[in-house]
């Protein structure tokens, strides 16, 4: 998704800029552009493609001077992806020049008012006219934050702003509503970014821009509004994570190096949570006697996060004894939830960004019930605006396809479903216990599966050709075989599906030819020898059949050609376990067909629109 960046300082805008969007790459892009004050003008620059295409027009930004800029990476929305499309969009007579992640709605008939009063617009976006509307209210104020707030009241939709006026030389403006906006504060120089990355290397002072609020960044300051123009005070936040946690740190992809820290970050996420031999989750606002009260749950999410939601379904069921319905989140506002002050929402999100999951988390909200987020990012929005939220400890993700957030996820909601049983009187202290310990084996179980790769590497180099490779599982293994079919896919563009394995032959397996691929993931004992009835009938049919099964004793016993055995755990460990393979089964066979692998085509970090 588009990225942002903002700097004010003594030091040289253009290439700092360049370098801050380079950090913020793997958000996902299309296009760059930078745009500078200097002496009374704003000076752009703006490629189609890759920064690298900016740079080289720039001379790594040498060719553009001034102290004061914006840049931005552009995910088109409104516009195909080309260089007038791209921002930073400056407005005619060339006085104010915008970045912009977000989309105003309502930006046709804005355009309707500016060309009725002498704009022309060269571009299709929504941006632009954004640009065009903040100056023409600075032609009439000449005051850049009355000029952004009267322009800002006729926005409908989601915008995060940096703003630079030609004639302001000592600051520029950040606006926020939905789409997040940080800024940095630095030593004599300020900056303004959409993601943590892009400042790390000048600033570890961050503070979160809120809700509707507006700043005024200057090199030596910065000062916040609120919607109602009140001065707003909030102290940085120190943000911990080295530099080097959000480099690639000697792997290839940032995929490879996030799959290898999943130990730890699984270990992060549950430790903090275990206190006397209890799983404690120091919730805030929801009390156990609400939880005690609760009648329903609503998972709600988007694509892996939507997946580990799945799994916890059947985890809830099973200890919290409380009906679950798993929903997209795209889905969620359009479907009448029947929502209660007795109903808890179960929000999941790595980014907290992600657009569709914020509203439904809104709609959640405005129905009564209780909100619950597992998110990764600290203080983002959808953390912001719940009731309650428990953080996955993945630290900083930077590939595109999710694997050490989406394990975190899991484990954090099995915690949560212990925890909810508790309270709720079905998980008594003996079985606490045991899932407690059976969770805490995780990170040696996963170093164990990380250790050798050489057999995934053989099996991706035997698929890669492949040009569909199906999935299927059961209970757990089928929430699995989404995920791993998900992965698969949007790494590696092989045409993927992902089924319950008993629902095969209700009008799939007519798919099935000889040397069609399948995954089956067999590892939920109880139902291990259903899988192996649904193997034999894709393999009568001619498919290869890779089995994913977990314990010793079930070696050779699934019929399949090619068998991955996991270390036998109990099912509350299961699926973090599973995923592993799946991860690299997926990420070995994008790397042999040379695939982007950290940032496939068309698909973004943060999905920050609808
Ligand atoms: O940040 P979120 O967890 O809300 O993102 C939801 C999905 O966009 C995300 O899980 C996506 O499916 C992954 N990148 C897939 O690997």
């Amino acid at each position: 998704m588009c990225g942002i960046v903002g700097y004010i300082g003594g030091k040289a805008a253009a290439p700092l800029l360049l370098d801050g969007l380079k950090k913020l790459e793997y958000r996902g892009y299309d296009s760059a552009g930078i745009a500078v004050v200097n002496n009374g003008s704003i000076h752009a620059a703006k490629e189609r493609g890759r920064l690298s295409a900016l740079c080289s027009l720039t001379g790594d930004g040498k060719s553009i001077s001034g102290h004061l800029g914006i840049g931005h990476t552009r995910w088109a929305t409104h516009g195909e992806p080309n260089h007038v499309n791209a921002h930073p969009h400056i407005s005619i007579g060339g006085m104010v020049a915008l970045v912009h992640n977000g989309i105003i709605e309502n930006y046709s008939e804005l355009k309707q008012f500016l060309i009725k009063n002498g704009y022309s617009f060269v571009s299709e976006t929504d941006s632009e006219v954004a640009a065009q509307l903040i100056d023409y209210y600075y032609k009439r104020q000449h005051d850049p934050v009355e000029a952004v707030r009267l322009a800002e009241k006729r926005f409908a939709g989601s915008y995060a702003m940096g703003i630079v006026f030609a004639d302001r030389e000592d600051e520029f403006i950040a606006l926020r509503k939905d789409s997040p906006l940080i800024i940095g504060l630095g030593e004599g120089e300020n900056f303004i970014a959409s993601d943590v990355p892009a400042l790390l290397k000048h600033t570890r002072r961050i503070i979160r821009l809120g809700e509707r609020e507006l700043a005024v960044i200057r090199k030596d300051g910065v000062t916040i509004f609120d919607k109602d123009s009140n001065t707003v005070k909030r102290e940085p936040v120190m943000v911990t994570w080295d530099a080097d946690s959000a480099e690639k740190g000697g792997y290839d992809h940032f995929m490879l190096k996030e799959i290898m820290e999943q130990p730890d970050a699984v270990r992060r996420t549950i430790a903090p949570r275990i206190q006397h031999g209890r799983v404690e989750l120091g919730l805030k606002r929801i009390t156990e006697a609400a939880i005690r009260s609760i009648e329903r749950v609503y998972i709600v999410a988007c694509g892996s996060s939507y997946h580990a939601g799945m799994v916890a379904r059947y985890a809830i069921e099973k200890y919290a004894r409380i009906p679950v319905t798993c929903e997209l989140a795209s889905e969620f506002r359009y479907i009448e939830p029947m929502i209660g002050s007795n109903t808890l929402v179960i929000i999941i999100s790595q980014s907290g960004e992600t657009l569709d999951t914020l509203f439904a988390l809104r709609e959640a909200k405005k129905r009564g019930a209780h909100v619950l987020s597992i998110v990764n990012v600290v203080g983002s929005s959808i953390a912001a605006e719940s009731e309650d939220v428990l953080y996955t400890w993945a630290g900083p993700e930077i590939a595109v396809a999710t694997t050490k957030a989406y394990s975190t996820q899991l484990v954090l909601m099995e915690l949560l479903a212990v925890y909810l049983g508790r309270v709720r009187g079905h998980v008594d202290e003996r079985l606490e216990g045991e899932l407690i310990s059976a969770l805490s084996e995780l990170p040696s179980i996963i170093e164990k599966l990380l250790e050798d790769q050489a057999g995934l590497k053989a099996l991706a180099a035997e698929s890669y050709m492949q040009r569909d490779i199906f999935f299927m599982g059961r209970n757990i293994d089928y929430a699995l075989a989404l995920e791993g079919s998900l992965k698969l896919k949007e790494i590696s563009y092989i045409h993927s599906e992902a089924y319950a394995a008993g629902e095969l032959k209700h009008g799939t397996i007519s798919l099935i030819v000889p040397g069609t691929s399948v995954v089956a993931i067999c590892t939920y004992a109880p139902l291990l020898d259903k899988m192996v009835s649904n193997i034999r009938e894709v393999k009568a049919r001619g498919a290869s059949v890779i089995a994913i099964a977990a314990g010793e004793e079930h070696r050779g016993k699934t019929g399949a050609n090619h068998e991955i055995i996991l270390p036998g755990c109990a099912d509350i460990a299961l699926p973090c376990a599973s995923v592993v393979p799946l991860q690299l089964f997926a990420y070995y066979t994008a790397l042999m067909k040379g695939c982007d692998i950290d940032k496939p085509r068309n698909l973004a970090k943060s999905v920050t629109v609808e």
